[in-house]
């Protein structure tokens, strides 16, 4: 990024971000986590390793363990990496017809 691109940005999203309720950050740092979390599992696969999501975990306690400091992170989900033991079961994705809307 040029530097005068960076100066704008931060100018305009610092004060942005500062001014933002809770509940925009935490939207914005759920899209923003979800996306580095699917690039990870790309990279993951690529690299020949397995993952698996976890969404439904008990985030005050996993924060706690994690010595996170539950004010300034926000607990997305769990990306568990290694290597399966086993194929798993089949699995069935939805066609793109039938899910995406294209307008
Ligand atoms: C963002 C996300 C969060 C998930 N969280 C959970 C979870 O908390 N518990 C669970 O049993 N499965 C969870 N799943 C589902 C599994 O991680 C996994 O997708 C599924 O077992 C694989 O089967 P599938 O190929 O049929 O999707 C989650 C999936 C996604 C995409």
């Amino acid at each position: 990024m040029p530097a005068d691109v960076k100066e704008k940005q931060m100018a305009a999203l610092t004060p942005y971000y500062a001014n933002s309720p809770r509940e925009e950050l935490e939207r914005v740092a759920l899209i923003d986590g979800s996306l580095v979390a699917m690039q990870l599992m790309l990279v993951a696969r690529a690299y020949g390793y397995d993952t698996n999501p976890i969404g439904g975990f008990e985030r005050e306690k996993v924060a706690e363990a994690f010595d996170m400091d539950i004010e300034r992170y926000v607990p997305v989900m769990i990306v568990s990496i290694g290597k399966a033991t086993d194929s798993g079961y089949g699995s069935y994705r939805l066609s793109t017809d039938e899910t995406v809307f294209w307008k």
